[in-house]
């Protein structure tokens, strides 16, 4: 089982309030790292990650299309690498490693983003990239963001 500390939590009451999300994140991040996110369909993952690729002056121009997944889009500037993955349409575990999934550690230092991260087995992912999940809900009506640490 996978046991997490959460670090923090936030209510997303509109568009604007990922940026203390956001900030919070990058005060955290380390050279090599990962960031998972979880949490259902339309619950605000792709908004997060595009909103956190323009804080480092990225954008959506700055892509390419990967064969193998559904979705990599990979951002770089001087200052940062960014691969951006969704595995929604992941069929099994065993496909992380045809796709080429675990290659992405083997790379210089980048930040790596994963919608749909509860599909992999967290515990897998090398822990000198920093694991950190954040889980998107809604409840009520009510957003919610909590910024959780894997427990290894
Ligand atoms: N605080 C908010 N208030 C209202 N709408 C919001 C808020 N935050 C995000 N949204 C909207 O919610 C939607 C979230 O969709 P998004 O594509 O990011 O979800 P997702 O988690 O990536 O879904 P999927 O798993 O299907 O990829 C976007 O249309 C976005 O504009
Ligand atoms: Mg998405």
């Amino acid at each position: 089982m996978t046991s997490y500390n959460i670090l923090k939590s936030w209510i997303i009451s509109d568009r604007e309030s990922y940026k203390d999300v956001i900030e919070n994140c990058i005060e955290n991040f380390q050279p090599k790292q990962f960031l998972g996110l979880t949490g259902p369909m339309g619950s605000g993952k792709t908004f997060f990650t595009n909103k956190l690729i323009h804080y480092y002056g990225l954008n959506k121009n700055v892509f390419f299309q990967s064969p193998s997944f559904a979705l990599h889009h990979h951002y770089q500037n001087s200052q940062i690498s960014i691969d951006h993955l969704d595995l929604f349409r992941l069929e099994n575990h065993d496909e992380l490693e045809s796709i080429g999934f675990w290659d992405l550690f083997s790379q210089d230092d980048s930040l790596i983003i994963v919608e749909w991260a509860d599909r992999i087995n967290l515990k897998l992912i090398p822990k000198k990239y920093n694991p950190i999940i954040i889980e998107f809900k809604i409840e009520n009506n009510i957003r919610h963001c909590y910024l959780k640490k894997l427990i290894f």
